[in-house]
């Protein structure tokens, strides 16, 4: 009846004696769901109506202020600070102390040596202290703008709900709600729940201190204190219903005791909780070995009938069976952050430095939507690249998704590009004295757009066991619309 009240007045309505945070653990976890806010206040919650969870469109100014960070994307200062301050709690003394310093340093080597191996021995562990300053100095800017990046391509794509359920699962010191609190600050009318999903203790009193820290004075955002539980064992009924989000962000790899259809199989089994309208975003590092087997799990997941939305456009209608897929989006370098300048003042300043995004990643559903809607018409001209063999030595025209930023060097520009029907790699190089405006298009197209190669001369590569289509000033790159 009342548009807004204090949550402290339902005791008018309450037989027994609750306090006012009584009351609100009793409703909390209800209130998302009835579409109502409670802010805190003093002692007691505002009571307000929440947004509605459709479509949420970014106005011209959000669309501004998040090209503008992007600009020159680096840590917030002030998240910066929150992360220097933890840093001198936990070490009690100052963040840039040169001890403190050196520690960091041999951490973030003996952690990138434990990401590099393979098999059995590749233990990653995250149970000293130092190993989460190591991360949050050394990984964590890089995939904090990285996770930026994919939000606001949900969002351009209007994938982002003005109300939205967020699961992030294996969360470390919560790089994932810190990037959507980050992208949240530059909106005016958006609400969230973030949850969260992490093993280590140590990750945990890092979430704690830096997490609700930074989000305290974003409006419409709720920080719920993440549950310790080992994602192995997790179950439907331990995560919230309707999630709108559900985040693995760089963690999926991570797990050494399951299979890749093991792997698929939990996550086809958490996808339960999903709203039916969800996405799920996998996302995984974009060196060959893990990005790999990256995609061999998300192919096992499509088996298991999720749908992918976005990289992959099966535009055959055709499902893929490759032998290897190595495709990753790159982006913009980051600004480093004051610590990783401070760390990179050394000898080796480049085993500190990390600047560069390259990653992989999926976003998968339960419909079949896709964020490619473009199928080729039948009776087309365009070969299959399933059928790539038979043309070598010709000129073909094909039609294909782009899936790598410039893999070549100052004399070649060579992209992966993918059909949707290829068995082996496939790449378009084109030749710096060969680049013409009618084919440059290859060099501006976003990861994942369609495009029609015409004109291209097809090569096989035999040491890498794959095949070039080569463009020369005689071929056209045109974008499907
Ligand atoms: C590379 S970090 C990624 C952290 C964060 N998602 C990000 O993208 O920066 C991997 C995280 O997954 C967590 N993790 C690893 N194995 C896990 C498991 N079995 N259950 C839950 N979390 C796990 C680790 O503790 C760590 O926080």
């Amino acid at each position: 009846m009342k548009k807004e009240f204090m949550l402290s007045e339902i005791k008018d309505y309450i037989e027994e004696e609750m306090s006012t945070q009584d009351i609100y653990k009793v409703v909390s976890p209800f209130l998302f769901d009835l579409k109502i806010n409670a802010t805190p206040m003093d002692d007691d919650f505002r009571i307000t109506p929440g947004l509605s969870r459709e479509k949420m469109e970014l106005s011209d100014e959000e669309k501004e202020k998040i090209l503008s960070f992007f600009g020159s994307a680096v840590v917030p200062g002030q998240l910066q600070k929150i992360i220097e301050n933890y840093i001198t709690l936990k070490t009690t003394k100052d963040w840039d102390d040169p001890m403190v310093l050196e520690k960091i340093r041999k951490a973030i080597v003996a952690q990138k040596n434990a990401y590099w191996k393979s098999g059995k021995s590749r233990i990653i562990s995250y149970e000293k202290g130092y190993s989460i300053l190591a991360y949050l100095a050394y990984q964590f800017p890089v995939y904090f703008v990285q996770f930026e990046h994919i939000l606001h391509s949900l969002a351009s794509d209007g994938m982002l709900k003005k109300r939205m359920k967020i699961l992030d699962i294996g969360t470390g010191p919560g790089t994932v709600p810190l990037a959507i609190t980050d992208f949240y600050k530059r909106l005016d009318n958006a609400e969230a729940a973030i949850h969260s999903v992490e093993l280590y203790d140590e990750n945990i009193e890092a979430y704690d201190a830096i997490v609700p820290e930074y989000a305290k004075k974003v409006s419409g955002l709720t920080v719920e204190k993440p549950v310790k539980a080992n994602l192995v064992d997790l179950k439907p009924e331990d995560i919230p219903d309707n999630i709108d989000l559900m985040i693995f962000s760089n963690v999926l790899n991570e797990i050494r005791e399951l299979t890749i259809d093991q792997k698929a199989e939990l996550v086809k089994k958490l996808s339960s909780k999903l709203a039916v309208d969800g996405n799920i975003i996998l996302i995984e590092p974009a060196d060959r070995a893990n990005s790999t087997e990256f995609r061999k799990l998300t192919l096992a997941l499509k088996l298991q009938g999720l749908g992918i939305y976005s990289p992959c456009s099966f535009i055959w209608c055709q499902g893929c069976k490759p032998d290897e897929c190595w495709s990753f989006e790159q982006k913009e370098d980051i600004n480093p952050t004051r610590l990783m300048k401070k760390l990179a003042d050394c000898e080796e300043a480049f085993r500190y430095l990390n600047t560069d995004i390259k990653y992989s990643y999926a976003i998968m559903r339960k419909d079949n939507l896709s964020k490619v809607s473009y199928k080729v018409p039948l009776k087309s001209k365009f070969a299959r690249l399933a059928d790539v063999n038979k043309h070598v030595g010709k000129r073909i025209n094909v039609v294909c998704s782009l899936m790598s930023g410039d893999l070549g060097d100052s004399k070649y520009s060579v992209y992966k590009i993918c059909d949707g029907t290829t068995r082996k790699q496939v790449y378009t190089l084109l030749p710096s004295h060969h680049e013409v405006p009618e084919n440059e298009l290859i060099k501006t197209a976003g990861y994942g757009t369609v495009l029609e190669l015409f004109n291209v001369l097809v090569k096989y590569n035999e040491d890498k066991d794959a095949y070039n289509l080569l463009l020369s000033r005689n071929s056209t790159v045109a974008k499907v619309e």
